[in-house]
């Protein structure tokens, strides 16, 4: 026996190498007598830690081992189930993130964002950030065309005020878009776009008011070619997302807004494949012809924030 209370030079090497205490100083949990005892003792083996995190744990074992009661899952599918598991995080890399992508089409995405946002009732719903999202726009005056290089589709004015619940116009708040191509590409999705086109940030003027230019986006399936993809067409789910915008409006003092302002006139606003549809979340696109003939649209859309911590989210890619 040595000071550690261990026996024998291997089995120390091994405690000092883990940077946990002794087996022998943590606490006994008990001997697993059949599948009706799992889950008490490996609660008890859990009953440590930072408190919130402990709750979490605690949580996330009660429903997975209710989950694998419930369907009597087989040792093939939690086999496959782990595989799948791997297969997302081999398919996340820099250009990609498939976690994410996991979370919306499970809707645990819009989940968690109605829970945590838009307190006041007047306050702009949230909707998903989705993977598509990346840090570092570029900053353009109010009236810049986000549609760089040549992006052929129908030109759209966007117009939009930012107010808070009581109607006062917020001045220097920072409006970042991006969006989908007329073909339904991102930029980084589609090596013919420029670097950032559709892509771009604006600050609010001091009557709250914003304005750009760009094309219209079009409605577009998300990535299908990793796990994800595998998944819907193993449920016989459709993977498309109806045309929209994406907003992040952020300024000191007020809750970070992370939104979507869809087309009344998108395809599919009712089987989004990511449920971030809501109704006050879908804008009017007026559309006229010009005096040559040619389509063109605007979108005239307010947001309301809320008080609260300035926060970003982790850019999904680079
Ligand atoms: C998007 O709107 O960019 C998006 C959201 C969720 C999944 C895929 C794409
Ligand atoms: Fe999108």
């Amino acid at each position: 026996m040595n000071s550690t209370g261990t026996t024998g030079g291997k089995a120390n090497a091994g405690v000092e190498a883990t940077g946990f205490e002794a087996a022998s100083a943590a606490p006994e949990h008990g001997i697993i007598a059949g599948p009706d005892s799992v889950t008490p003792i490996v609660l008890r083996a859990m009953a440590g830690g930072e408190a919130r995190l402990n709750e979490l744990m605690t949580a996330l074992v009660r429903h997975l081992h209710a989950f694998v009661e419930e369907t009597g899952l087989t040792e093939d599918e939690y086999q496959r189930g782990l595989g799948f598991l791997a297969a997302i995080g081999h398919a996340t890399g820099p250009t990609k993130n498939e976690a994410v992508l996991l979370g919306d089409i499970l809707g645990v995405s819009t989940l968690v964002t109605l829970q945590n946002n838009a307190r006041e009732e007047s306050a702009t719903a949230s909707a998903v950030l989705g993977p598509f999202w990346r840090k570092n726009a570029p900053r353009m005056p109010l009236g810049g065309n986000i549609a760089r290089g040549d992006t052929p589709g129908v030109p759209l004015e966007v117009n939009g005020r930012v107010t808070d619940a009581a109607g006062k116009p917020l001045a220097g708040v920072d409006v970042d878009v991006w969006q989908a191509s007329p073909v339904g590409f991102y930029e980084n999705q589609d090596p013919r776009q420029p670097p950032m086109n559709l892509r771009g940030l604006f600050t609010t003027d001091a009557d709250g008011r914003f304005h750009f230019k760009t094309v219209r986006p079009a409605g577009y399936p998300v990535p299908t070619d990793g796990p994800c993809g595998d998944l819907l067409r193993a449920q016989n789910r459709h993977p498309y997302r109806p045309a929209h915008l994406h907003f992040m409006l952020s300024a000191p003092g007020y809750r970070t807004l992370v939104t979507q302002v869809f087309a009344d006139d998108a395809e599919g606003l009712n089987r989004d494949v990511v449920f971030a549809v809501l109704r006050s979340l879908v804008g009017r696109f007026e559309e006229t012809t010009n005096a040559n003939g040619e389509r063109e649209a605007r979108l005239n859309y307010d947001f309301v924030m809320e008080p609260g911590e300035q926060s970003f989210p982790i850019p999904p890619i680079p």
